[in-house]
């Protein structure tokens, strides 16, 4: 090897660079975050798409510059203040997390020692810190098993095509080698309020998105069990084999959780495999205090629980849990000799890649390892209570607003409402809320989104930021009152 390129190599890989860059870096993030948290920035500054791609637009750097401090000036004047400031309390925008620190500084560790996860041998530590945190998940839902039934996923949309897989492979056991063959009736019952990766993963699987049958909800935005029964009975006098029910706790648009107990018996009495999307609200089963909310969840046959949502994690961190251990294997049954070598009984049992999509994946489990180790279920369960209490304060709030219309009390931490014109027409309505919104949103006041249902279209808040205060709720109302007046 050359004597400059074997030095450009050290200097790559050099460990004290790395402790000097890494010490000053967390210094740089540890003031970001602290500005966020007070305030002193906008939620977002925002910058027109168009002209910021080109602006990013710079021929690919040929030459090593070797300067981290380069790097981290570039991180402070432009990358950072050009992103959503996730852990600012005006941020009350979509269900990611204002993430833990520490749970940040696990995957710095995940990062650098680079797990790939895909068999036991390429993570030992990686691989019963999951286990561990996959049976203390299912410990809360009620499952108390010896067996790992489960598996981390990259985010809640892989989670729900691998429990849909499995619930596939359930229903025809020679789907996965033969395909669907006469299997082409398969259906899936759903609400109608239900994540897109519902007939994502049904178009994935090939049963085509038209298999997915939405269900009508009530005015709470729950899946109607009439509704679903009357559906699952058009099914058989057509001759199609529901595969699966689908169930949210809680759905995406309103954070309404279906009525799991009553949909979970009328499940296991007409023998259909259960999936609850768990992805946003599978947390609730950390709080003393809202855990009701999900009575019936243990009756699933698979469940989703994200924990880039309510568990704070940083993305993406996903469980797939299955009720029989056994179904676990379900979704991918397929043999990779190259990797799966071996006594098969015991490999199996150890070699995360049998139960995912995921062959190299990240050591995700280590940041929720640690957050329960730190934190425990009580001080993780008081992130829930407070995301659910500052909902429930904000719908008050709208609600003694003669100007504001709450769409329904909050099951969970999302919020939907809108503000009202007198006299108005559904159409103007409608163009008002989205007028707000923008105005909210490129003026970098608030980040909230917006969701049209039956023809309405509703402000639509998620109150992850344990530090949104009641203040800043009066300054949300206070600051679309002021839009409206200016745009009126
Ligand atoms: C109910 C529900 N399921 C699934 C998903 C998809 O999860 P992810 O974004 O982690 O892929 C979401 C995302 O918001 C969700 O709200």
């Amino acid at each position: 090897m050359m004597q400059d390129t074997q030095a450009l190599l050290e200097a790559m890989f050099d460990p004290e660079a790395f402790r000097a860059s890494g010490h000053k870096l967390i210094d740089l993030l540890a003031n970001n975050l602290g500005q966020q948290l007070q305030a002193q920035q906008p939620v977002l500054q925002w910058r027109e798409p168009f002209n910021e791609d080109v602006r990013w637009q710079k021929p690919l750097p040929q030459q090593s510059l070797l300067d981290a401090d380069e790097f981290l000036k570039v991180l402070q004047a432009d990358i950072l203040p050009g992103n959503l400031a996730i852990h600012h309390p005006h941020n009350l925008g979509h269900q990611v997390a204002t993430p833990l620190p520490m749970a940040a500084l696990c995957d710095l560790v995940a990062a650098l020692t680079n797990q790939a996860m895909a068999v036991y041998e390429t993570g030992p530590s990686a691989t019963m810190l999951e286990r561990q945190v996959i049976r203390w998940l299912s410990t809360l839902v009620g499952w108390e098993s010896s067996l790992v039934n489960g598996v981390l996923t990259s985010g809640g949309a892989q989670a729900n095509l691998t429990a849909l897989l499995a619930a596939r492979q359930h229903a025809g056991q020679h789907i996965w080698q033969d395909g669907l063959g006469d299997h082409d009736k398969l259906r899936i019952l759903t609400s109608e309020h239900s994540h897109y990766s519902i007939a994502r993963a049904a178009g994935i699987m090939g049963l085509g998105a038209s298999a997915v049958i939405p269900i009508a909800t009530d005015a709470a935005g729950r899946m109607m069990l009439s509704e679903m029964t009357a559906a699952h009975q058009r099914c058989k006098q057509a001759g199609e084999k529901v595969m699966a029910v689908v169930a949210n706790a809680a759905c995406t648009p309103t954070g309404s959780v279906d009525p799991l107990l009553t949909i979970g018996a009328y499940c296991h009495a007409h023998k259909l495999w259960l999936h609850i999307d768990g992805a946003h609200g599978a947390s609730a089963l950390l709080s003393d205090q809202y855990r009701n909310t999900l009575s019936g969840i243990a009756l699933a046959d698979s469940l989703v629980w994200d924990g880039h949502k309510l568990l704070y994690m940083p993305a993406a961190v996903s469980a797939v849990l299955f009720r029989n251990p056994k179904h676990s294997y379900l979704a991918f049954a397929q043999d990779a000799s190259y990797l799966f070598s071996g006594d098969q009984e015991a490999v199996q049992n150890y070699d995360g890649s049998y139960r995912t999509l995921e062959c190299t994946k990240r050591m995700m489990a280590l940041k929720l390892w640690t957050a329960f180790k730190l934190y425990g279920k009580e001080g993780l369960g008081k992130l829930v209570e407070t995301a659910f209490d500052h909902a429930r304060r904000l719908a008050k709030l709208l609600d003694t607003a003669p100007d504001f219309e709450v769409l329904m009390p909050p099951q969970t931490n999302i919020v939907c409402f809108r503000h009202l014109i007198p006299n108005a027409t559904s159409d103007t309505l409608n163009t008002h809320q989205h007028t707000l919104r923008k105005r909210l949103v490129t003026t970098g006041t608030f980040h909230l989104t917006q969701v049209d249902l039956h023809g309405h279209r509703w402000l639509r808040t998620t109150l992850m930021n344990p530090f949104t205060s009641e203040d800043d709720m009066h300054t949300l109302i206070n600051s679309i009152r002021s839009i409206a007046e200016e745009v009126g």
